[in-house]
């Protein structure tokens, strides 16, 4: 199943992804955002093949239109299927250099417009940390609201950082 935007497509993320996957996981000025070390290519296999096998979520690399540049991946997991209600949704565009390029906001509407209209989901959660600014701000630009604050949930780099807790409800009633 291909979603297509205007400026990226989202296509099921396949084995064949893996190292593009490892690239950005290794790079310190991505990994930081999601609360992680860097990733050696060990680990970051065996994050890519929960990823691959997980049967609560689902996977989509993010293409650029008119091009085989994958660029990132999002997804939605811990789908809890009598609530309709997916847990975590997560968004990775792995090269910073394709940053604020407005393919971050596109990929998480299309995911979520997914979410909603194919999955039947009614309410989509996520957790951002509290140094995240832009994922934040282009959260909140596609609707989504934050909803709560773990407060210093997460140790990184030698100090304590908040995570908010952020959802969207379908507006299908
Ligand atoms: C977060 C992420 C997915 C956003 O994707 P993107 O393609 O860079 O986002 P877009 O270009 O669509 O939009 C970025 C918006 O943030 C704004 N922005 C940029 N830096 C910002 C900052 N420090 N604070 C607030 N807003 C900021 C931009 O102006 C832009 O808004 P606009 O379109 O209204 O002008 C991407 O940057 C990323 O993958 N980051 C690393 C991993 C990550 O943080 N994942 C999310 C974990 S919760």
């Amino acid at each position: 199943m291909i979603i297509e935007g205007s400026l990226v497509d989202l296509r099921p993320l396949t084995s064949s992804n893996f190292s593009d996957f490892n690239k950005w996981h290794y790079n310190p000025d991505v990994s930081r955002f999601l609360g992680m070390k860097p990733l050696p290519r060990e680990p970051c296999l065996k994050l890519f093949n929960s990823y691959l096998s997980d049967e609560k979520g689902v996977y989509f690399g993010i293409q650029v239109k008119n091009s085989d540049q994958l660029i990132g991946y999002t997804f939605l997991t811990k789908i809890l299927k009598i609530h309709r209600v997916a847990r975590e949704l997560g968004i990775v565009i792995g090269d910073p250099k394709f940053w604020g390029q407005g393919y971050g906001t596109e990929a998480s509407i299309l995911l979520t417009d997914y979410g909603f209209n194919n999955l039947g989901l009614h309410r989509i959660e996520l957790l951002v940390l509290d140094f995240n600014s832009r994922a934040r701000y282009v959260y909140e630009k596609i609707g989504f609201t934050v909803e709560g604050v773990q407060r210093e949930a997460r140790y990184i780099d030698g100090s304590w950082h908040d995570v908010y807790m952020m959802a969207k409800l379908s507006d299908i009633k």
